[in-house]
């Protein structure tokens, strides 16, 4: 026995796998073709391929359709926070990710007062080690101080380009404008890019200690204290920094029609203003927010469901392409943890699950529906995100040469989601009772077969992406 044919046999990772009469669709076309893939990356594309190499496992993809593998842009495992940390780890989220037809995702980097940027950086890839997906993070400055510059320019040489910065929670890691706009500057002048979470943290303080007054503190008052305009003179404001600092931002979980109003029209004057929405806004509204604190406590997240006109809006501007990605926001908190506000709604940890959903979801309510095109799917929900934090065409591609992360799609299995059902470490579920159809069948990362039919079958860890700036 060869060494060469002993390595094959023992382990997964320089399997060689044949995926035959499946259709491709990429953000761009669809097509026939063969996929031969082998160490890990995509190595031929052709009908019908004639392999002389070998090839370990033939997938027969008829009546399937072949996507590259998803990129959820937006999550938060293990996030700490005065009620614990959210219930997914890497270990737990990342295969509930799989399972739904994700193979990357883009964490967060928070540092604690006083840590540098660096330090933080470490601390976290420690943690996301764990990880079955491939990562990357975006850092979060949660403060100015005379070293941040250097600590941003490290980031970059370690491959992060993309920093975060909250515009709410101010009394724990939001930044004033000032500080934002110096990030801005430092961030553009070095070629990297600013994600936002645009809501005016001062006035929603004001509102909610004026309901607290008057002893409106049950989850339906938490979206009074975040009306729209909160989102949208931040995002504004966001706006006006980054024309005045050159600075590319990326306007994170986008709800509102006034916000989409006001990217629009900074997209058309020129400006590299990148915008995000989240399942949860284009599928659930506030109404979401009437009923027992037990039910209603799972939709306290910021920012808070909208109204079903924006919904509409957020839909449209995936077609216009004025949003070019889905970010799930996945920060599931347990029903324990959400007791915690019981008796006063801004205990409430902030933040659902949904990152096992976002492929299915977006499928059935988005294609299935007509909302978006087979290969809008794949922009928004691969490609795009991709293309936005320097991945591409590594990842978000169906090309020779690129990372072999793809899924073998069935459009006709249908599931319906419930708490009992999902993978997600979590108690609670957004979601509950919708009705999905198609799935991953398939799910392949790195060259490896990771699902196969609804099961994890093989649990090696993903790797850390390093980004380079473009
Ligand atoms: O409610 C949310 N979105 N929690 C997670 C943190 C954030 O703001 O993105
Ligand atoms: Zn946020
Ligand atoms: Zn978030």
């Amino acid at each position: 026995m060869t060494m060469k044919f002993l390595k094959r046999f023992t382990t997964f990772t320089d399997m060689n796998i044949l995926i035959k009469n499946g259709t491709i669709v990429t953000s761009r076309n669809a097509f026939n073709a063969d996929i031969y893939i082998s160490e890990g990356k995509i190595v031929q594309i052709r009908t019908s391929l004639n392999i002389l190499e070998p090839v370990d496992r033939t997938i027969d993809a008829k009546g399937r359709f072949i996507f590259p593998g998803g990129i959820d842009p937006h999550v938060h495992m293990h996030l700490p926070t005065p009620a614990g940390f959210s219930a997914d780890d890497f270990d737990t989220g990342s295969k509930a990710a799989l399972l739904g037809g994700t193979t990357s995702l883009l964490d967060f980097v928070t540092p604690q007062k006083g840590q540098s940027l660096i330090d933080a950086l470490i601390d976290r890839k420690a943690e996301a080690n764990q990880s079955l997906c491939d990562y990357s993070f975006h850092v979060s400055p949660i403060e100015w101080t005379k070293s941040t510059e250097q600590e941003i320019k490290d980031c970059i040489d370690s491959g992060i380009t993309s920093f975060k910065v909250y515009m709410a929670y101010k009394d724990s890691i939001g930044l004033n404008d000032d500080d934002i706009f110096r990030v801005m500057h430092v961030v553009g002048k070095n070629r990297g890019m600013v994600t936002l979470h645009c809501e005016n943290g001062d006035e929603i303080e004001k509102l909610r200690n004026e309901l607290a007054v008057k002893g409106k503190l049950s989850p339906e008052f938490h979206p009074v204290s975040r009306p729209a305009y909160t989102e949208s003179e931040s995002v504004q404001m966001a706006i006006e920094m980054a024309k005045i600092t050159k600075c590319p931002i990326y306007i994170v979980h986008t709800s509102t029609s006034e916000s989409i109003e006001i990217i629009e029209k900074a997209q058309k004057e020129g400006y590299p203003i990148y915008s995000e929405t989240c399942p949860q806004y284009l599928l659930l509204d506030d109404s979401k927010y009437n009923g027992r604190f037990e039910e209603t406590c799972k939709y306290v997240m910021s920012p808070p469901l909208r109204k079903l006109e924006d919904q509409l809006t957020l839909w449209n501007a995936i077609s216009k392409g004025i949003v070019k990605t889905i970010g799930t926001d996945h920060c599931p908190f347990n029903l324990e943890q959400k007791l915690k506000g019981k008796n006063d709604f801004r205990n409430i940890p902030n933040g659902a699950g949904g990152v096992e959903h976002r492929m299915k979801l977006l499928f059935t309510y988005g294609v299935l529906q007509n909302r978006i095109s087979y290969n809008q799917f794949v922009d928004i929900t691969s490609t795009q995100a991709a293309k936005t934090f320097g991945l591409y065409p590594q990842k978000g591609e169906i090309a020779v040469g690129s990372d072999a992360d793809l899924l073998i799609w069935n459009p006709k299995t249908e599931n319906e989601i419930f708490v009992d059902n999902h993978h997600q470490n979590c108690d609670l579920e957004i979601y509950e009772g919708f009705k999905t159809i198609g799935e991953p069948e398939i799910v392949i990362a790195n060259g490896e077969i990771k699902v196969e039919n609804n099961k994890l079958v093989y649990e090696s860890k993903g790797k850390f992406l390093k980004r380079p700036v473009k």
